[in-house]
Order: structure tokens, then sequence, then C-alpha cells
């Protein structure tokens, strides 16, 4: 028999995440071959140096508005409840797999909210500092070289947060990943990992 499954994300959540997903892979790459020299070969995957540097700002700008877009559309379950500052407590129990000694998820568990905030932050960061350095005849050279290194720092903060990410949406926690490509969970998966959300959404 079939596991009975529950919508967890719709078309355009699905859409939306992998539009700011790709882009920020692509972001990541095309900005660490411009930051290292040994890592300018890189750029072959978009055609080359010159074709990178013309492709990093606007492929950025794709970026900042599905970002804002993801944001619009999950803000409202994002914030902290008493059980989530529980669990937040809790949380090297949770990295135990020590189940009974963690409060019980809604939708998202609190980690999954701090990131959403953080990524939400650096979003911020990318874009203000990204167009400072896009169109820099209008600043001053002691700007542009503190957008130059907050750019950079948040770049790298991002990439080690979507390595923790992909790492538990994925490999740690099998049945996550099918959330984002057809949008469905099982219901063992919903019960297990998000308790207070999965209550009675099951369409069979
Ligand atoms: C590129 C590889 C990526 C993979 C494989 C991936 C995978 C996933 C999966 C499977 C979920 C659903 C989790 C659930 O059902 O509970 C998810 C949710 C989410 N993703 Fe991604 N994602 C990626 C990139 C990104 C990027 C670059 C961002 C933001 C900059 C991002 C932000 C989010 C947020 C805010 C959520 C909802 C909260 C959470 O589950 O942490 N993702 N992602």
């Amino acid at each position: 028999m079939s596991p009975r499954l529950l919508p967890r994300f719709s078309f355009l959540e699905r859409v939306v995440h992998w539009v700011v997903g790709v882009t920020f892979v692509v972001l990541l790459l095309t900005g660490l071959a411009f930051s290292y020299p040994s890592l300018f070969w890189l750029t072959m995957f978009v055609g080359g140096g010159p074709a990178a540097r013309v492709l990093h700002p606007q492929v950025g700008a794709l970026f900042g508005v599905g970002l804002l877009v993801m944001f619009l559309l999950w803000v409202k379950d994002m914030f902290l409840d008493a059980l989530d500052k529980q669990w937040l407590g809790a949380v090297k129990h949770y990295a135990m797999h020590e189940r009974d000694k963690v409060p019980p998820a809604g939708k998202y568990n609190a980690g999954q909210k701090m990131f959403f905030w953080l990524q939400s932050l650096l979003g911020v960061l990318f874009v203000v500092t990204g167009l400072l350095l896009w169109f820099p005849e209008y600043f001053g050279a002691g700007l542009l070289n503190t957008a130059r290194l907050l750019h950079y720092v948040g770049a790298l903060g991002g990439a080690l947060l979507l390595i923790v990410h992909v790492y538990l949406g994925t490999v740690a926690y099998p049945g996550t990943a099918r959330s984002m490509i057809d949008g469905k969970v099982t219901e063992a998966w919903a019960r297990h990992h998000h308790p207070r959300w999965s209550g009675d959404r099951a369409d069979g």
C-alpha cells in the first residue's frame, strides 16, 4: 500500500525556492572565481571571465527578487513561538536524534526559522553591497572597500549555511527533499519531523 501523502509546498513556492537556490549557487561559483585566481576556471561554466562579470550582477538581481518573493510567501510561518524557543534550548538533543527530549515542531522547526531569517538578512546585505559594487562610479573608495568586504564575508557565511541546509534537506533526513520536488511528504515523515503541523492534512 502506498503511504498517505500530505501537500507541503505549492508549485509557486517550489519554483521560487529553486530560482533562489540555483541563482545562489551560480552567484557563489562566479563570486569565488573572482575572489581566488586559482578558481578562475569556474567561469568556464558560464562562458568565460567577461561573461561571468556581466552575469554575476544580473543573476544577483534575479536572486534578490526571488528572495523577496520567498520572504513574502513564507514570513507568516517563520515567527518563533514559545515551543520554538524551547526547541532551540534542546537543539543538542535534536542533533543527537533524541526526539523524546525535543519539543514538537510546527510546519518549520526553530532551526529552519532561524535559517530563513539569517538568509533573508544576508540577502539584504548582498543586494545593498552588490548594488554599490555594480555602480562604483557613484561611491567613494572607502565605502566600496567596506561593501566588498561585507559582500565577501556574507557570501562565506551564506555558503556555510547552504551546505548545512542542503545536508539536512537531503542526506540527514531522507524523505525531505521530495517536498521541494513534487511538493509532498509522507504522513509518517510529517508526524516524525513536524508533529504540530501534520494534524489532519492528509489528502490520501
Ligand atoms: C541549492 C540547493 C538547495 C537545496 C537542495 C534545498 C533544499 C530544500 C528543501 C528540501 C527544503 C524543504 C524542507 C522542508 O520540507 O522542511 C528547503 C526549504 C527551504 N529552503 Fe532550500 N534548498 C537549497 C537552496 C536554498 C537556498 C540557496 C536558500 C536561500 C538562500 C534556501 C532557502 C530555504 C528556506 C528559507 C526553506 C524553508 C525553511 C527550511 O526548510 O529551512 N534554500 N530547501
